[in-house]
């Protein structure tokens, strides 16, 4: 990514308030999703409002080199099917660049087709695990090489697939969602069971898209399914919206309005934690009646006080704790949150970088292996904050930028291009 894009160190002034009505970027573990089913449905897909920061280029530009034709205007993006098994055999390996879950979500699809492929990662993205993927694709029957440690590059020797009753040891919506990719091309029946409820997305659009798949108290289950394709609207990102709502929250005076976020319950759980802290962002135009829950956030400014966060929960909003933590400063009393190992292995070890930046800015926080101890309220003083090349590092660092007592430096903020293009120019055109 650094190749692409400019090397960019950012400075944030302390604001008072932030104000407006914000669109956000589209949902990115949506519009992964959409591309890849899309490129293996019968027909064409027409997908609007598709993340554009560079994790979801990543998908798009290995679905080309597998041979998919998608065409695309700044706001529509249409994807010709190439149906099952048909995609083509790539001429050099695919480049998952930052993306765990074009890495992780194509590695199911991949599995079923009968050519060879390799999907390599940029530094941080080579460095995490995927034999969370490999031992249940090779369950079915496909051959996969990794490195010793079991990170990529991965080469998948694709093939004919058999449904595994699979167990998760880890609460990954990317590895249910791999496995669930490949058992849509197994022979006989795949099931999946998970150690807690994780993002839902795949299996929403699975079924929207005529797939044979069904959800009870004994897992997921799907077989080998025609997909079939679809128009797909995609909402605002939550997780994206996630800073703003803090922002909102944390800055006196402020009044922002988020339109049209994904509001699907497996991605929300910060705003059950928000409403235990006693801040509640109201929900404004529910739409239920898409695959996926759309609704306008209006958030105030609260005052907030500490919670506890439990392994149970954090799989709902996984992508939401480095921006948590940074609330938890400014909340009166402690804050626990337990149970989130899988942090130590995202784009960063965050739980490590949420330590070190929270005590450079001053704020008192104690690191378990698995979680974060915050007593708040903090004053933050100003910084100079390492990013680890993490977007989500980088954004929560900006918010606690606006909250500090002088500016703050975001390094290699260039990072928030993958999730979020034009983020701290949005923040800067919207603070005060
Ligand atoms: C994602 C799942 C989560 C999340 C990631 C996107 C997805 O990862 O952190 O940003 O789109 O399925 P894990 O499944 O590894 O927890």
């Amino acid at each position: 990514m650094t190749a692409l894009l400019k090397i960019m160190h950012t400075t944030i002034s302390p604001a008072g308030a932030i104000h407006g009505q914000i669109t956000l970027p589209g949902d990115k573990s949506i519009s992964h999703r959409a591309l890849m089913l899309a490129a293996i449905a019968e027909g064409n897909s027409l997908i609007t409002g598709l993340a554009t920061g560079a994790d979801v280029r990543s998908t798009r530009t290995c679905l080309q080199q597998l041979g998919v034709a998608i065409e695309a205007t700044p706001t529509r993006t249409r994807v010709l099917g190439r149906g099952a098994l048909e995609l083509r055999a790539p001429l050099q390996p695919l480049d998952a660049g930052n993306s765990g879950t074009t890495m992780r979500l194509l590695s199911g699809i991949l599995a079923a087709q009968s050519f060879v492929s390799t999907i390599v990662g940029d530094a941080s993205l080579s460095r995490r695990p995927m034999r969370r993927i490999v031992a249940p694709l090779e369950a079915m029957g496909a051959k996969l090489e990794a490195s010793a440690e079991g990170t990529a590059p991965l080469t998948i020797h694709g093939g004919k697939l058999n449904g595994i009753h699979y167990t998760m040891p880890v609460a990954s919506a990317q590895v249910k969602s791999c496995v669930l990719f490949a058992g849509a091309e197994a022979e006989g029946e795949t099931t999946v069971i998970e150690p807690h409820a994780t993002r839902d997305h795949s299996e929403r659009m699975l079924a929207a898209m005529g797939a044979e798949l069904r959800v009870d108290k004994d897992g997921i289950a799907i077989r080998r399914s025609r997909l079939q394709a679809m128009n797909i609207s995609i909402p605002g990102d939550f997780s994206s919206a996630a800073f703003l709502l803090a922002a909102a929250l944390l800055l006196p005076n402020s009044d922002v309005l988020l339109q049209k976020v994904n509001v699907n319950p497996t991605r929300t759980a910060l705003l059950e934690v928000l409403q235990q802290m006693g801040a509640a962002p109201s929900l404004e135009h529910v739409d239920g009646k898409s695959f996926e829950p759309v609704a306008h956030l209006r958030v105030q400014s609260q005052r907030l006080h500490g919670v506890r966060v439990e392994e149970n929960l954090i799989p709902l909003l996984i992508d939401e704790l480095p921006i948590l933590a940074v609330l938890a400063t400014q909340a009166e009393g402690e804050t626990i949150i337990t149970g989130a190992h899988e942090l130590r292995v995202k784009e960063s070890d965050r739980l490590q970088a949420l330590a070190m930046n929270l005590r450079a800015m001053s704020a008192e926080v104690e690191a378990l292996p698995d979680g974060l101890i915050i007593r708040g309220p903090s004053r933050l003083r100003g910084a100079a904050i390492d990013s680890f090349h993490d977007h989500r590092i980088a954004m929560a660092f900006a918010i606690a930028g606006l909250c500090a007592d002088s500016p703050t430096t975001i390094q290699h903020a260039e990072c928030a291009e993958i999730s979020f293009p034009g983020f701290f120019e949005l923040l800067r055109e919207h603070s005060r």
